[in-house]
């Protein structure tokens, strides 16, 4: 039985910069027609159900109870005080001619203090940000703000999104493998509990579903699945795939489909936005990095196909370009091998917007979350992988990377919700 989505639906961002302000001009666009969800699989797609010749198609949002883009109303929360006008304008993704007819809806958008600690994220001064006698007590006063925001703002249901900036690279540790010792650490402060695992902590526990959009570690952890299972809550991550590894997760799975060999992928870009800067720290750009290279190995699996991916090299750059700002450019050489072992190369040259790209994949986690929570699903959501660089995975099993495997499983994860037979694709059951 699931719930159906009546009243309002609050998204909360942690993170009020040029992904979290992009994505709400942009329903805020839509809600008044001046723009289409483009790139919004929950807006745009349709699913197929049944045999092909049954010809069904609806939309996913006329198949599923999704929440309408009516009835969503948005929170933040930042260690810098600009409102959402003033964030998007200083991230400059939008042009004044998009942004000032929407200049009211999002000036009333003002975030709440942060909790933020320069520690985790070197390159940011902030001054809107929480005072508290422990992490215990700061996400304490995180779990205050969410349910203020439910009171003030009338939402029937929340979810949060992480639009965050990314923090330095954390190794899971004893702190992390069970809730015991990670709620004994935020009372103790262990330089291992960041900021980002403070909001999913306090999320799970006020029944708040939370997708994770940088690569933090923050809710892929032992301690916080299990929180999330024991509260009925969906969550998921981690790190919006978007521009170049997008691109690589559409081309490796073509590359192997034709069992063509790999020597090396080397991929960079310039970038000029504020999560440029932050990643030009490399504390922080370790952990964009380890996000970014698993996805070759797991797709190519070298493991199984020795003579065709055994070895290859996989260099990943990103270098911080003030004048490109959010417009990131982005350059991939793959060095392929054929028949007889002679060479190839891709070139793949990529002038892409990363808000532009993020923005619809932010609305979709939300109403994709929202919708799973409503449905009982509880913990990690494996079939949202479609929507993340470095998925999360059960224990023991590799995430699945390959985009149209992971769209598969999310429309055949909502066709099983609706009671819908899967789609298998076999020539007997397909006609
Ligand atoms: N745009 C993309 O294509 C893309 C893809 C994958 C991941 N991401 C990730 O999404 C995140 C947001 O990207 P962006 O371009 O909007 O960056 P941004 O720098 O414009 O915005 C991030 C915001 O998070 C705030 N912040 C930092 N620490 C915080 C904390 N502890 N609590 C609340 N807010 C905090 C910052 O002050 C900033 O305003 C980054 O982590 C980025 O790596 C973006």
């Amino acid at each position: 039985m699931i719930r159906p989505a009546t009243g309002k639906l609050g998204i909360l961002t942690p993170g009020l910069g040029a992904v979290a302000t992009t994505f709400m001009a942009g329903v805020e666009g839509v809600r008044r027609g001046s723009s289409k969800p483009i790139g919004s699989l929950t807006q745009m797609a349709t699913i197929r159900l049944g045999k092909r010749a049954d010809h069904r198609a609806p939309l996913i949002k006329e198949f599923v109870p999704l929440a309408g883009l009516e009835d969503i109303v948005f929170g933040a929360w930042d260690p810098i005080p600009d409102d959402a006008y003033t964030a998007a304008k200083k991230a400059g993704v939008l042009t004044p001619q998009d942004l000032e007819p929407l200049k009211d809806f999002l000036s009333a958008i003002k975030p709440m203090p942060a909790v933020f600690d320069q520690h985790y994220v070197t390159r940011l001064t902030g001054t809107n940000v929480k005072k508290g006698k422990n992490k215990r007590d700061l996400a304490e006063q995180l779990r205050a703000d969410i349910r203020e925001f439910r009171k003030v703002s009338g939402v029937d249901r929340v979810v949060a999104v992480w639009c965050g900036s990314t923090e330095i690279f954390i190794r899971p540790s004893a702190v992390h493998a069970s809730v015991e010792a990670f709620e004994k650490a935020m009372e103790s402060d262990h330089p291992d509990i960041a900021p980002s695992m403070l909001y999913a902590w306090a999320c799970i526990m006020e029944g708040v579903p939370y997708c994770n959009g940088a690569p933090n570690l923050a809710v892929d952890t032992r301690a916080l699945s299990e929180l999330a299972d024991a509260k009925g809550v969906p969550i998921s991550g981690k790190d919006f795939k978007t521009g170049q590894t997008w691109m690589k997760t559409v081309l490796a799975p073509g590359i192997k489909a034709r069992m063509l060999g790999l020597e090396g992928w080397y991929s960079t870009n310039i970038l000029g936005n504020r999560d440029g800067e932050v990643l030009d720290d490399p504390a922080s750009f370790k952990t964009k990095e380890e996000s970014k290279l698993s996805v070759l190995h797991t797709i190519l699996q070298p493991e199984t196909y020795p003579d065709l991916y055994d070895g290859f090299s996989h260099v990943v750059r990103i270098n911080y370009y003030p004048p490109r700002g959010d417009n990131k450019e982005g350059w991939d050489n793959v060095d392929i091998v054929g028949w007889m072992g002679y060479p190839m190369q891709i070139k793949v040259n990529f002038l892409c917007r990363d808000s532009i790209l993020a923005a619809p994949l932010v609305l979709d986690l939300a109403l994709f979350s929202d919708f799973a929570h409503r449905a009982g699903l509880r913990g990690m959501q494996e079939w949202l992988s479609f929507y993340y660089k470095s998925p999360m995975a059960a224990p023991g099993l590799q995430p699945e990377h390959d985009l149209f495997i992971q769209q598969t499983k999310l429309k055949n994860t909502l066709r099983r919700l609706m009671g819908e037979a899967q789609v298998t694709h076999a020539t007997e059951d397909d006609t």
